[in-house]
């Protein structure tokens, strides 16, 4: 039906006669001569209707916003002064003979163009919201770096592998999507939270090399950068160690951002322990272009009289942390008081702070609601530790380790924004040496910190049940300005020492074998050393393309209640198929 795209449209065309389709985006009338902007996946072009050309004119003349039409008509040069160097169709316009209507269109409900159109009705008609070109560019660029992934792990011979949808919980941390089964009265399967299990299975299986880019299913609290369908990149090896997979995801990253972006990320990555992570930036997902780390205080801080202060730091769970902002000095008492609401969402208490008017001056050269309770030799100490200056503002956190870390955390990625000291560029770094096991207080048992496949990094059984807090994992997670974008480990291979880590995650013998006894099973028939890792392809296509949220780079995504407002799901069911699948929903009153 076309000879080009819209977008395509350039000076090596003209005087050529061409055919177009796609969408009017704009149409224009000026003084008898009509203008449409012509859109099509590939960009806009603007096509010219002259009233001498009587029956296209009069065609043209109905058509509105989102028509869909073909045209035929020749390329020429825009008259001088109405050329736009901005657009790449800019020098050139099409001079219409024929024109078609292919379908009318209703007043969209908004504007391509149009700003500050709610999420809600953008989702509402995602087939409309799909048309802008910024979301055309983000798809286009995910299928991009879909492709060069297969590309490369093709080249490193790897097999693409699909694993089934319909299967048995796997745990990654999240609750279960649930189908039930028509032909097991009363039975469901799970949607994979990951292929995990399936992907392990095909190393026992010999497959040695395997990915595939993978739909996984969690049912959990939903943010910007979570969603109950997401796709990872899920790759296993065989007869591997940590380094050599960190070292071929680093190359491919390195290549994707080379060819994609033309960005060149550092060679090797850097790499830094959970422990030395959580202490410098509270988390175990830093954001290095942040300028800003935390300085551990607790010791200080043991004797002194101020037990906001000293009862952390006398508790084994506690810390007391601070943060030292350069030049913070500027910030107003509004804004500490703003800093102090926000800390209050992770549960701090409070924010205390120490401004230096004066590094010279002693006592008298700060500023602060804390300086009465202080001694002398913790002050000092404060400002040696935390290499204070003239103009520096000491912000400061003492309660529960996890308050502490999550407040100052989050307040040191605020303040790098506010202050704009947030470094340009790509800024990678591996997590490792993560415990294997944390502890659950509200349920007094341990968890394994990634899942109850992970090696732990020592292979005597008897000392990880001995000593399960202090065992460290072989897991490894890769993170790319301060977004978690994989995470992966070498896993256990041994059928002892399976049963061991269930047995610590108090996973009794029954449990174990009823979920995973296939599993344990497989480990005792040969099973080879192995390890992988699996990436969060949307949020990496997230931050390659600057959204602010895997809901821009996916086609159909949910909503933060898990539901598509385009289809309405989820939706009720009738009877009929309630009664198949073995279901009687429970009424309001009996819930009760
Ligand atoms: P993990 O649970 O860390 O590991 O998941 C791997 C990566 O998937 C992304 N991710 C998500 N993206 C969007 N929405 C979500 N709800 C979501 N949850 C996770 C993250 C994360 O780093 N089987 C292991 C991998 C392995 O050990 O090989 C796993 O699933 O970017
Ligand atoms: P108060 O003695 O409660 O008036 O607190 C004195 C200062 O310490 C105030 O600036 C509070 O914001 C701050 N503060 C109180 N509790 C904490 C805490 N847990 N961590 C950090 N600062 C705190």
């Amino acid at each position: 039906m076309r000879s080009h795209y819209c977008g395509q449209i350039n000076e090596s065309l003209i005087d050529k006669t061409i055919t177009l389709c796609g969408w009017v985006h704009r149409r224009r009338d000026h003084g008898g001569v009509i203008f449409i902007d012509l859109r099509d996946r590939e960009g806009v072009v603007q096509v010219v209707f002259d009233p001498n050309a009587a029956s296209a004119f009069a065609i043209a003349e109905k058509v509105r916003s989102e028509y869909v039409l073909r045209i035929e008509g020749n390329v020429r040069f825009r008259p001088e002064g109405t050329r736009n160097a901005e657009l790449p169709t800019g020098q050139i316009e099409v001079v219409v003979n024929n024109i078609e209507i292919l379908n009318a269109a209703e007043t969209p409900p908004f504007q391509l163009d149009e700003e500050n159109v709610s999420e809600e009705i953008r989702l509402r008609y995602r087939y409309i919201d799909l048309r802008r070109p910024e979301m055309q560019a983000r798809l286009k660029l995910r299928n991009k770096i879909t492709h060069l992934l297969r590309q490369f792990f093709d080249e490193q011979g790897f097999l693409e592998i699909e694993t089934p949808i319909l299967t048995k919980a796997t745990p990654e941390g999240a609750r279960d999507y649930l189908v039930p089964s028509r032909t097991h009265s009363g039975q469901f399967f799970a949607l994979p939270q990951s292929p995990q299990l399936f992907k392990q299975l095909l190393m026992m299986a010999g497959m040695e090399k395997y990915y595939q880019i993978v739909r996984c299913f969690r049912d959990e609290d939903l943010r910007a950068d979570r969603q109950p369908e997401f796709t990872q990149l899920d790759i296993e090896m065989s007869f591997i160690d940590e380094t050599i997979i960190q070292n071929m995801m680093e190359s491919m990253m390195r290549r994707l951002f080379k060819e994609i972006l033309n960005e060149n990320l550092p060679n090797p990555f850097p790499t830094m322990s959970y422990h030395e992570a959580v202490h410098r930036y509270g988390t175990d997902k830093p954001d290095l272009r942040v300028p800003l780390e935390l300085t551990d205080i607790g010791d200080l801080m043991a004797d002194v009289e101020f037990k906001v202060f000293a009862k952390p730091a006398n508790d084994p769970n506690g810390r007391v942390a601070a943060l030292c902002v350069p030049n913070g000095k500027e910030l107003s008492r509004k804004q500490i008081d703003d800093y102090t609401d926000f800390v209050a969402i992770y549960g701090a208490k409070g924010l205390a702070y120490i401004k230096v008017n004066d590094i010279t001056a002693g006592r008298n050269g700060l500023q602060s609601p804390i300086l009465k309770f202080l001694p002398d030799k913790a002050i000092e100490g404060i400002l040696e530790r935390t290499k204070a200056a003239t103009g520096s503002m000491i912000f400061f956190g003492a309660d529960k380790a996890k308050i502490v870390n999550e407040s100052l955390g989050a307040l040191r990625l605020k303040i790098g924004e506010d202050l704009k000291i947030m470094q340009k560029g790509w800024k990678p770094i591996w997590i490792v040496n993560y415990p294997m096991f944390e502890r659950d207080d509200k349920e007094n048992r341990f968890v394994a910190l990634h899942h109850p496949f992970t090696a732990p990094n020592i292979s005597d059984i008897q000392i990880l049940e001995d000593n399960p807090k202090d065992c460290l994992s072989r897991a490894y997670d890769m993170v790319l300005n301060g977004t978690e974008i994989g995470g992966g480990s070498i896993r256990i291979h041994k059928p002892e020492m399976q049963s061991a880590v269930f047995r610590v995650l108090g996973i009794s013998e029954s449990e174990a074998r009823e979920k995973f006894g296939f599993l344990l099973d497989a480990l005792k028939y040969g099973c080879p050393p192995h390890g992988g890792i699996a990436f969060g392809l949307d949020r990496l296509v997230m931050l390659m393309s600057s959204a602010t949220s895997i809901r821009d780079v996916i086609a159909f995504p949910k909503t933060q209640t898990a539901s598509c407002l385009m289809t309405d799901a989820p939706s009720l069911v009738n009877q009929q198929q309630l009664r198949e699948l073995h279901i009687r929903l429970r009424t309001k009153q009996a819930d009760n």
